[in-house]
């Protein structure tokens, strides 16, 4: 066993079953450890927009008592350089100074930074939030970076155990559509999450866009939409940009997921994290209906960075605190 130090993907959990159980049991008791953080400080830098992330995130941090500073570093701080270069040019303040400055601040670190998509190298490479980690020597939160997105995915991960509790489902992570390229990190995150769930997992695409094999190597691929969708229990529709022609916009409108399509499989569940492009990614009428469950997973987000941030306020500041989910549920019935 290791403690969570960072929570940068899925192999950093000591038990991904462990902390999903953790996020469920802080769902129903969202105030359970509501001074587990008290005078620990969590800072949040934003190198891209969010809304989900960002007010899940400060959401969870406040439901354990902690302080919060959110910095929103493209409209609200220097421009910064990670480079090693003289700074002659538009940066303001480089990462050195920056990270280390944030560490003096913050207990726990949260960085969102996006891939390049030109840079295939340094994207793979998770250059900016190591820096951020290495400089800052405070234990990181990835807010999504580069190549993953492990909040969504532990969110996803509990929203897939609320909807199939006593089943293997049929899970469909399928490409959609887009007016621009977006980056592969919630689709390569899910697909190295779902390495730990008991499901029979499946990645439907256009052969242009297959993902980088280092995150699909247990799934079944296949550029067949409507066979995918046949037996399908649940549908993960995302957008993402070409990893082989790194970076590039695939054009094929033809994928987006419609009722139309549905009708072979009415009952399945239509998952997104959001945010969406209607009827350019996922057809406005799902959205609308019974099928979509993507603001059940939207409203876990706050729980599943409650359990991670909880995580790493025992494994680095607070030993004491009793993370035994089965030992608080009976303190709970208790009182
Ligand atoms: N799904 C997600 O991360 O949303 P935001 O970009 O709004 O944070």
């Amino acid at each position: 066993m290791h403690n969570m130090k960072h929570f940068t993907s899925a192999f950093d959990a000591q038990s991904v079953r462990d902390l999903i159980q953790l996020g469920s049991y802080l769902k129903k008791y969202p105030n359970a450890f509501s001074d587990a953080g008290k005078n620990l400080t969590l800072g949040t830098v934003f190198m891209n927009p969010s809304l989900r992330t960002r007010l899940s995130t400060s959401k969870a941090a406040q439901l354990l008592g902690m302080n919060l500073l959110s910095i929103n570093a493209q409209s609200e701080g220097w421009a910064l350089d990670f480079s090693d270069a003289p700074m002659n040019h538009t940066t303001v303040e480089n990462i050195r100074e920056a990270a280390a400055v944030m560490g003096e601040y913050c207990d726990i670190l949260g960085v969102r930074s996006f891939p390049t998509l030109n840079n295939k190298q340094r994207d793979d490479s998770e250059q900016d939030i190591i820096q951020w980690m290495n400089l800052s020597r405070k234990p990181l939160i990835s807010l999504e970076s580069a190549t993953r997105h492990p909040l969504q995915s532990l969110a996803d991960m509990m929203t897939l155990q609320e909807l199939f509790p006593d089943k293997k489902p049929k899970v469909v992570l399928m490409w959609a559509p887009h007016v621009k390229p977006v980056p592969q990190a919630v689709a390569n995150s899910f697909a190295e999450w779902m390495y730990f769930m008991n499901t029979d997992f499946t990645i439907a695409c256009p052969d242009e866009v297959r993902l980088n094999e280092e995150f699909t190597a247990h799934a079944t691929i296949t550029n067949n939409q409507t066979e995918a969708l046949k037996d399908a229990d649940v549908i993960y529709a995302k957008s993402w940009a070409s990893y082989a022609e790194y970076g590039t916009l695939h054009h094929n409108a033809e994928w987006m997921l419609t009722s139309e399509k549905l009708r072979i499989n009415p009952d399945v569940k239509v998952m997104h994290c959001l945010p969406v492009r209607r009827d350019v990614e996922l057809g406005a009428s799902i959205l609308d209906s019974s099928n979509s469950v993507v603001i059940q997973q939207a409203s876990n987000r706050v729980p599943a960075a409650q359990a991670v941030l909880l995580q790493m306020i025992r494994d680095n500041y607070r030993n004491e605190i009793n993370l035994s989910v089965s030992e608080q549920i009976a303190l709970n019935q208790l009182a």
